[in-house]
């Protein structure tokens, strides 16, 4: 068994995941200075920027992208706020934010507007002239905080030891994780998916061998493992917090899927019971919901599929037509602007963003934006190159796949 040189721990990102919860529907951005009263961590930034109003950023903000022109693309995820989303030239998935940032030729600079991990996968795919920024260095995700490096090496390790190194299991790793597990994947055979292609990538990693680790996400590798036939009784879940992940010998030899004790703090709070009520109070509702919601939620609903698929459906979807949806609430609010003619809501009364996603203020982009303005490049995301070239192998696995 691997020697463990420290303890397992909460990450303080799942701590904070509740700071921005409110009962009221809408979530307008007010000056950092207000937002900063919410009690997580921020990162430091010079004090001219913190009483600016929300108008002045808006402003400011459009004069800097003026003056950067095509130096600089702004990618945006669909979490993002609405005063951060306006200003991307790109909107995407994880899935598409990663081509993209791959096909970037003319830009000499990525801000990402997103969150740590999709940074730094910009950063392993685009060319190495290119900087990739990330406004806020606190905007991690607390999934990817659920798997550190020295738990993954010494989980890896254990499972070696009882499956052999050679063949005896294929690591998956979902894109929210950090690049030391995606280089881990490169460099044994393994790959990386997103919510879009992770029935592939699965499908692709049992050509490759009996049985797969999937990780960060349980729920997405338990979700996506149901889907393809998979008995729940041939998946067991690794918990770093214990010793052969909480597993017998016996119990790891006989799994095909072992899945990482991960998972994200938004989507666990989506419930089949709130997808009954919906149920109960518009009877011709549809149910649509990110594969990181738990098994019983994704069974409830009616349609599954990753920020982008909840996207376009919603969108293509006839006018009239109802949706309880369960993501992020800054998707569902922006969806629901932009379909004034159907009924949009998200499955959680309370609303809750993803608070490092939140972490993104008007405020931090306007900050890199004017620095870039002035020569400066802040906060930019690097990766190792040796940890590059190897995420990079897992990485190309997964875009041939698609
Ligand atoms: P997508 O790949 O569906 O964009 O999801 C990213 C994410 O972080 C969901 O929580
Ligand atoms: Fe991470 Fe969940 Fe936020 Fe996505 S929504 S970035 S998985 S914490």
């Amino acid at each position: 068994m691997a020697t463990r040189t420290h303890q397992p721990s909460i990450p303080l990102t799942e701590i904070e995941q509740s700071a921005f919860c409110r009962t009221e529907d809408q979530l307008p951005a007010k000056s950092l200075a207000e937002e900063q009263a919410v009690n997580v961590r921020w990162q430091d930034i010079p004090a001219q920027y913190l009483h600016c109003s929300v108008e002045e950023l808006d402003q400011r903000i459009g004069i800097a992208k003026k003056t950067l022109g095509k130096s600089v693309t702004i990618l945006g995820h669909h979490y993002q706020r609405e005063e951060i989303i306006k200003y991307a030239d790109f909107q995407g998935d994880s899935f598409l934010l990663s081509q993209e940032a791959a096909s970037l030729a003319e830009a000499e600079c990525i801000v990402f507007c997103g969150v740590h991990f999709m940074a730094e996968t910009a950063c392993i795919l685009s060319a190495s002239n290119q900087r990739v920024i990330l406004p806020n260095i606190t905007a991690g995700c607390s999934m990817a905080d659920m798997a550190p490096m020295e738990d993954v090496d010494d989980a890896w390790e254990d499972l070696e030891s009882v499956l052999g190194n050679r063949g005896g299991i294929t690591p998956i790793t979902y894109m929210n994780s950090i690049a030391g597990i995606k280089a881990l994947c490169g460099r044994n055979n393994g790959a990386v998916c997103t919510s879009s292609n992770a029935d592939k990538v699965m499908e692709w990693g049992f050509q490759q061998s009996d049985r797969v680790l999937f990780l960060p996400d349980q729920h997405l590798g338990r979700n996506t493992g149901l889907k393809m036939g998979i008995p729940l009784g041939k998946m067991v879940v690794w918990d770093p917090f214990k010793a052969m992940g909480g597993n017998t010998t016996e119990q790891l030899a006989n799994a095909k899927l072992v899945l990482w004790k991960g998972h994200c703090s938004v989507h666990t709070r989506f419930s089949a019971g709130q997808i009954q009520a919906a149920r109960e109070r518009y009877p011709d509702i549809k149910v649509i919901a990110h594969p990181e919601c738990p098994m019983e939620t994704v069974d409830a609903a009616d349609f599954v599929g990753s920020t982008e698929f909840i996207r376009s459906m919603i969108n293509d979807a006839p006018a009239g037509s109802q949706w309880a949806v369960g993501t992020e609430v800054s998707l569902v609010n922006r969806l629901a602007i932009n379909n004034p003619d159907k009924l949009i809501f998200c499955l959680d009364p309370v609303t809750c963003p993803c608070s490092t996603m939140y972490r993104i203020h008007p405020a931090y982009l306007l900050w890199v934006l004017e620095g870039l303005v002035d020569g400066k490049v802040i906060n930019e995301i690097t990766v190792p190159e040796q940890t590059q070239v190897e995420a990079r192998v897992a990485l190309d696995r997964m875009l041939a796949l698609k």
